[in-house]
């Protein structure tokens, strides 16, 4: 082997590791319901406001991610999020910051399937999953949803619900429990 083709194939080896790792990373958990994606800090900001957080209310972010949303419900919001996440290295991301966070207390992190999680304590669901997942979770919401419940969801609406509020420049949808069961008024 001569001295240039060396640091070719490491080159190459290089390249491929980040092409399968970064593929893994964001596009892996498409299987289970969503790839990775964070919500950008704009729409976070509309999603928590629009979620009228009352200080420490229960609010889940199913699918968290890195936790855009939870760490910031937490710190300005005073609420207790649970952040739902399946993705390992998504789960070790989230424990060391919550390890480093002021509001470790407040959070809990799940490492578990979104679609096994009892809905009941939860006041608040942010959600920015795939459509199939949202006609999935659909049924387990209608069941496990307690009255005065909103569920914000980014970029897909749920399938069925009508929406207390559609905002089109975010792409953030508000649904309040069990209200967004009724069907449109005819327009
Ligand atoms: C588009 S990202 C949303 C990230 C986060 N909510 C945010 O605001 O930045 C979707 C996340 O859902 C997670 N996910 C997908 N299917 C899941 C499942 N069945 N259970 C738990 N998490 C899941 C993915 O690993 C990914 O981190």
């Amino acid at each position: 082997m001569s001295d240039m083709t060396l640091p070719l194939w490491f080159l190459i080896a290089g390249v491929l590791v980040i092409v399968v790792v970064g593929g893994y990373f964001f596009f892996g958990s498409f299987a289970f319901g969503a790839g990775y994606q964070p919500t950008p800090p704009k729409v976070v900001e509309r999603m928590l406001e629009l979620a009228a957080i009352r200080p420490e209310e229960v609010v889940y972010d199913l699918g968290a991610g890195t936790g855009a949303i939870v760490f910031r419900a937490a710190r300005q919001y005073r609420a207790r999020p649970v952040a739902v996440e399946l993705e390992p290295i998504r789960v070790a991301f989230l424990r060391l910051r919550r390890s480093l966070s002021s509001d470790r207390s407040r959070i809990t992190i799940l490492w578990t399937d979104l679609f096994q999680v009892d809905l009941q304590p939860a006041g608040v669901l942010f959600l920015f999953l795939w459509p199939s997942a949202m006609r999935r979770l659909k049924p387990r919401l209608e069941s496990q949803l307690t009255p005065g419940a909103r569920v914000i969801s980014h970029w897909h609406p749920v399938p069925g619900w009508t929406a207390a509020v559609n905002d089109p420049s975010t792409r953030v949808y508000l649904y309040r429990w069990p209200e967004c069961r009724a069907a449109a008024p005819p327009v």
